[in-house]
């Protein structure tokens, strides 16, 4: 219902502003089969990627969409350190494997995500009695565990979110989100993961994945802050991915603020990366919609098309831009058990355009 409100009345104001809606109505052109692929539209400003599982890799009609439309990929889960090394001596690289085959085989590019993620929690903190381990321990069995990870994927992973999310926001966290790596090591964790990475690959491009970056601008300013800190000091910090899972309502996730930070993360040197796009147009995740109002999915695709706008002015700053899953077609489940869907891509359940992609893709 708030959606629906909220829908109302930036509808309104589009409408009185000299930039109405219907600037950003394709709808004549929906269910056009013979559209043009999201990464040749592209090509000339940036690569177009998206999040997949093996299971995708795996389906010929879903293969042929993603080679249609994406020059890169990133494993949406398969990489995570809870999935490859669940437990001490444990391995399991089937999804992985899938994954990187399927883009050596088709020339695809692939981004490794995520090496070191905090707050997912991990075997290797704690002892076979559940105590946290010492410093030494922990910083050994990092080591070994990004040295066979990025190893093993050398000549197909060219770029690794390193550390996933590692910055503090709330009253809780001061600089860095609190979990067991940061109690062990202190910001160490972080630095010591980016030198283990650049030891196994001194080619590869390291990246720190930070998420509600615009959003938040405590989180933000602590970013900035260690990432310029860690540059001088001469840790292998290449890139900053700024994931991007925005939502239509939050007035914070502007292209104004998008520009801003794109500036001082060029200034102090860095590439910049849009890791984890999407945006969701429910203003509480209550207000769930099997079919999207009209004024939303316009307001969607206006606010899409102003995000990318700025993304394509700072195309020399930018090296990718990631999709958080490859369609609308990602189940979701109620408390009560019930699916529905978020509708926060730019292609719908079934693989097809959405307004929002044309809005995008219209320049
Ligand atoms: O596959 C197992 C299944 O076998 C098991 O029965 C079930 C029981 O819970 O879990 C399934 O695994 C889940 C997995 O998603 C696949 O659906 C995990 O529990 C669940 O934790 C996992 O969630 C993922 C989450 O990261 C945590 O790893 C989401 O899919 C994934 O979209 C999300 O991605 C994150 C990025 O890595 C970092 N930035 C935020 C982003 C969105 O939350």
């Amino acid at each position: 219902m708030l959606t629906k409100i909220l829908s109302f009345f930036l509808t309104i104001i589009s409408f009185i502003s000299f930039n109405p809606l219907s600037n950003y109505d394709y709808y004549d052109k929906l269910g056009d089969e013979d559209y043009e692929g999201f990464k040749d539209v592209y090509a000339e400003y940036f690569d177009i990627g998206a999040a997949v599982g093996g299971w995708h890799c795996r389906s010929e009609k879903i293969s042929e969409y993603i080679l249609k439309n994406y020059s890169s990929l990133t494993a949406e889960n398969a990489f995570k350190q809870a999935v490859l090394n669940p437990a001490e001596g444990v391995w399991n690289f089937t999804e992985a494997d899938t994954i990187a085959d399927f883009c050596r085989q088709n020339g695809l590019k692939l981004r490794g995500h995520c090496l070191v993620w905090g707050y997912l929690g991990s075997w290797m903190t704690r002892d076979s009695e559940g105590n946290l381990v010492s410093k030494d321990v922990l910083l050994q069995r990092m080591h070994d565990y990004i040295n066979v990870v990025v190893t093993r994927y050398k000549d197909i992973v060219r770029v690794w979110d390193v550390v996933n999310e590692p910055f503090g926001y709330d009253k809780r966290d001061g600089a860095f989100k609190q979990n067991d790596f940061l109690t062990i090591c202190g910001e160490e964790y972080i630095t010591k993961a980016f030198e283990f990475a650049h030891e196994a690959d001194p080619t590869a491009v390291l990246c720190l994945n930070e998420t509600t970056v615009l959003k938040n601008q405590k989180k933000q300013n602590y970013l900035l802050k260690y990432i310029e800190k860690w540059v001088n000091e001469g840790v292998p910090v290449h890139a900053v991915g700024i994931q991007s899972h925005w939502n239509l309502f939050v007035l914070n996730e502007s292209p104004r603020r998008l520009q801003k930070v794109i500036d001082k993360l060029y200034k102090i040197g860095v590439d910049i990366q849009i890791t984890e796009c999407d945006m969701r147009i429910d203003a509480i995740p209550s207000d769930i919609f099997d079919e999207v109002p009209r004024n939303t999915e316009l307001l969607q695709s206006k606010k899409m098309s102003q995000m990318f706008e700025v993304l394509r002015k700072n195309a020399d700053k930018i090296s990718s831009v990631t999709f958080w899953g490859i369609s609308d077609n990602r189940p979701q489940k109620t408390e009560d058990g019930e699916t529905y869907y978020r509708h926060e891509l730019l292609f719908d359940r079934d693989y097809m355009p959405k307004n929002a992609y044309y809005a995008v893709c219209d320049f």
